[in-house]
């Protein structure tokens, strides 16, 4: 099958990550681009990027590239590209933009200059044009443009790949699929020992990592924007489904999801009914500061709250308790922290391994590691410290 350049997109700190996933399933070319990976694959890559991809945004395909110095020529040269052969004027249409750029610094105003260009093709060829739906378009189009560059391409995703339908219910400050897939992968976890979630609140991490460990297709409960297209090949398809699925594997690794609010806890349980993996998740209702582990290694992530609704002596208190916790009830165990507020992480009272840049949703975050050795010496050496 002939192959092309495809873009996934991702959320900044993944990048490495997604270029993993991508390698590995046999992805060729791959390259490293701002909040991106290019590579290049044919239609099965394609269609098996959206559905295995954990750290992938959107899959993109590009079709035309230009460079533009103001809005005409932006408007003509998308003018030019034959849309007929992707789409017809009975089907609906939408396009994002994205602007890095001094001459277009409104995204909103590409996106509909670039509307224009294909509505009037249409109606000037066929006298009719087809209709935009923002929210559930046969074609979504991606213009993404960097200083005079400017990259046209065709959405194969649709919606968002982080959109995995598990989570339709959710507690107040949930994360991002794809961030805590991202998480996981970055602490790297075995899929071996323990993952334990203490205040797992609408079970996100607990569920990516039950998928993960179980080689459960991401986006095995969606549809993707593909399967609209005037070249899309069922059999092809059918074929990448089934191939996922013969992977899937029933692994025996013990995973917890624990949040002292019994109401969140029944979210957690529902959200992953939803996404397959209630019976390979043990959940609880209990408090943090009651539990401990006990069975050697594991992997500890934690969202904690990051204390908006919080007085500041309360949120220093609590990040301080829970670095206490960790060090004299999970030993052995290795904590991976991710939080907004960086002035509270500062009392957490152990040394850090890593610290990792990320963004939840618009929010900066940093993901934290610290390694819970086991024993008293150590245990003391490496837990006296505050991080900086
Ligand atoms: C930021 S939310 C976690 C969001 C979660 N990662 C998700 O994707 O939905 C923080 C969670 O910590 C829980 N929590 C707060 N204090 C706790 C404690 N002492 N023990 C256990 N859970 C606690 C809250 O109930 C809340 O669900």
């Amino acid at each position: 099958m002939e192959k092309f350049e495809i873009i996934a997109t991702t959320i900044f700190g993944l990048e490495e990550v997604l270029a993993s996933e991508l390698r590995e399933i046999g992805a060729t070319d791959v390259e490293l681009l701002n909040r991106a990976v290019r590579f290049k694959g044919d239609k099965a890559m394609l269609y098996k990027s959206n559905l295995l991809l954990r750290t992938a945004v959107k899959i993109l395909k590009p079709i035309h590239s230009f460079f533009a110095a103001n809005e005409q020529q932006l408007y003509d040269n998308i003018k030019k590209i034959d849309w007929s052969e992707y789409f017809t004027y009975n089907n609906t249409f939408a396009i994002d933009g994205a602007t890095h750029s001094d001459i277009f610094n409104h995204s909103k105003y590409v996106a509909l200059k670039s509307k224009d260009a294909i509505a009037d093709q249409f109606r000037e060829k066929f006298s009719i044009r087809p209709s935009v739906d923002p929210a559930n378009p046969d074609m979504r189009i991606n213009v993404h443009i960097n200083d005079k560059s400017v990259i046209v391409s065709l959405d194969s995703s649709g919606s968002s790949l982080g959109k995995r339908n598990y989570r339709l219910a959710q507690s107040e400050a949930p994360i991002s699929e794809v961030l805590a897939a991202g998480i996981i992968m970055l602490s790297q976890w075995d899929k071996k020992c323990d993952f334990i979630d203490p205040m797992c609140g609408s079970g996100t991490f607990p569920i990516e990592a039950a998928l993960l460990a179980n080689n459960i297709p991401s986006g095995r409960n969606r549809n993707f924007g593909f399967e609209k297209w005037k070249d899309f090949d069922e059999e092809i398809w059918n074929n990448v489904k089934e191939e996922a699925n013969s992977k899937i594997i029933h692994s025996d690794v013990k995973i917890f999801a624990r949040d002292s609010d019994n109401y969140i806890v029944d979210i957690a349980i529902e959200n992953a009914k939803r996404a397959g993996v209630q019976d390979l998740i043990e959940f609880e209702s209990v408090d943090f500061f009651q539990t401990s582990h006990t069975a050697g290694k594991g992997i500890v992530v934690i969202n904690p709250p990051y204390g908006e609704r919080l007085q500041v002596d309360d949120i220093v208190n609590f990040y301080e308790d829970m670095g206490s916790r960790l060090k004299h009830f999970y030993q052995g165990c290795d904590a991976w922290i991710i939080s907004a507020n960086y002035e509270a992480l500062k009392f957490f009272g152990l040394r850090t391994s890593r610290k990792i840049k990320l963004f939840n949703g618009p929010m900066e975050c940093r993901l934290q590691k610290y390694e819970l050795y086991q024993g008293s010496k150590k245990a003391s050496k490496s837990g006296t410290q505050p991080s900086e």
